[in-house]
Order: structure tokens, then C-alpha cells, then sequence
């Protein structure tokens, strides 16, 4: 059984990706900081573990011998701009000590491209208000950008417009340019995670991803 690891698994996006990745039969470890808050995690069936996925060494240590990793961490009481490049770095090393071949980390809409080829974030539809975090999603994914052709192989996938908990799930996604009136259940958004993990069709590139049929 091929092993997939979930950094930020006791988040929104985190446990729709740990579900998906139990119902396709994986061996899922469930990372979290405190796993006494998250036993439902272990219920569900993966193994749930302590960790810091802005920790090279708790990355490598954590992802030693899973063929995948999931990014879907964020850490709302630390500054962004620190925090997404930290993990990204952390990943980038640990992943890579840890043999892992393939990281699919989860993105941000204002990083996508408009139609004209312009990000949201450059926009004057964007709120002037949500830059400086764009910005620092922005640092996060540069740092796997500068990485070179070597392992592990990464994709950013994110929702082209926003995530929408309450809406039904629509059972299949479709990739899209940034489209701020979309949006896309957790449960939709796994999809796509675990796709490109089942069978990895892009690589070190960003993509967005719309509900089926909108
Ligand atoms: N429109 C958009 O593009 C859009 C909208 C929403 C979110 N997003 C992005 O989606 C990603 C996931 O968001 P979310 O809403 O699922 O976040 P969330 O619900 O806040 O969950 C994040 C999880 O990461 C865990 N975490 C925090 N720091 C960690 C660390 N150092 N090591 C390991 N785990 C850590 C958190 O704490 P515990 O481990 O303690 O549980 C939490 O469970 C983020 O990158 C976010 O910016 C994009």
C-alpha cells in the first residue's frame, strides 16, 4: 500500500484530503501539532502524529517512508510571511532527506492567473486588504520554484475562486483560471489532491481548480 502524509491534517483542507486519501486505500499519517485535539483523525484511520511542517528535521523524520506528501498547514498565529516560506523550505529539505517523490501543496486563488494573464492579486478587483498575506503564499511558493529538477517533485493546487464548506459537493472538479465566483467544497478540492498523487500529470507549476459544471 502506497503511503501518503498530510501536513495541517487537522484543518479544513487538511481532513478532506486525509478522507480522500483513506477512501482510495492509501496508508495515511495525519500530521498535527497538538494530536490530542484531533483523536477523530486516528478513528477515521490514519496514523495521527505530532509534528511541525516548518521543522526540516520533524518533516523528514515524520515522511520517512511515504511516496507523497500533502502542504494544507497554516498557522494563523504566526506571521504569514514567515510562515509559508518556512514550511516550504522545511518541506523542500525534509522531503527530500525523507526519499518522498512527490509533494502536492495547497495554494491561494489571488496567485492564479487572470484571463489577460494578470494575477488576481494585481488586479483592482482584489482586496487591498488580502495582499500582504497573498503575498506571503506568494514567498511560500517561490521558494519551491527556486528549487531545482530534484526531488520532490511539487504542484501547487488551488481553488480558483474560494472554498465553500456548506455548498453540496459536486463529486468532480475542473481546472480554471483564478474565477473569484466559484467556489469549491473541501471535499471537491481533495479530488484534485489526491489525482495528483494517484497519477501526477503536472509538475512544478501552479493550478486552479473550479466544481464541476460552474
Ligand atoms: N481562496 C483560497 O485560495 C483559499 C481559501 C482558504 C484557504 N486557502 C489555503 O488553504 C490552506 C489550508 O487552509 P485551511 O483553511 O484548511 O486552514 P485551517 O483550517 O486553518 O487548517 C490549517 C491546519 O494546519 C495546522 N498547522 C498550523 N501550523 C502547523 C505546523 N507548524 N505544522 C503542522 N501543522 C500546522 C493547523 O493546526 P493544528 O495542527 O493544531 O490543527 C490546522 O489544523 C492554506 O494555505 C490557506 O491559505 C486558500
Amino acid at each position: 500500500m502506497s503511503g501518503v502524509i498530510v501536513f495541517g491534517a487537522g484543518g479544513r483542507i487538511g481532513r478532506a484530503a486525509v478522507d480522500e486519501a483513506l477512501r482510495r486505500g492509501y496508508d495515511v499519517t495525519a500530521v498535527v501539532r497538538n494530536p490530542d485535539r484531533h483523536g477523530d483523525l486516528r478513528v477515521a484511520g490514519a496514523r495521527l502524529r505530532g509534528g511541525d511542517v516548518t521543522d526540516p528535521g520533524s518533516v523528514a523524520h515524520l515522511a520517512a517512508g511515504h511516496d507523497a506528501a500533502i502542504h494544507a498547514a497554516y498557522d494563523a498565529g504566526s506571521p504569514p510571511d514567515v510562515f509559508f516560506p518556512a514550511a516550504a523550505r522545511a518541506l523542500v529539505k525534509g522531503l527530500a532527506q525523507a526519499g518522498v517523490g512527490r509533494l502536492v501543496a495547497v495554494g491561494l486563488s489571488a496567485l492564479l492567473e487572470t484571463p489577460d494573464g494578470t494575477r488576481l492579486l494585481d488586479t483592482p478587483v482584489f482586496p487591498a486588504h488580502h495582499r500582504s498575506f497573498a503575498l506571503a503564499h506568494a514567498a511560500g511558493a517561490a521558494v519551491l520554484h527556486d528549487t531545482s529538477a530534484a526531488p520532490p517533485d511539487w504542484l501547487i493546487v488551488s481553488p480558483a475562486g474560494d472554498f465553500a464548506p456548506d455548498s453540496p459537493r459536486s463529486g468532480g472538479y475542473r481546472l480554471s483560471l483564478a474565477d473569484p465566483t466559484t467556489s469549491l467544497t473541501p471535499e471537491d478540492f481533495a479530488l484534485a489532491l489526491l489525482d495528483e498523487i494517484d497519477t501526477p500529470s503536472r509538475h512544478r507549476v501552479q493550478i486552479g481548480v473550479a466544481p464541476q459544471g460552474n
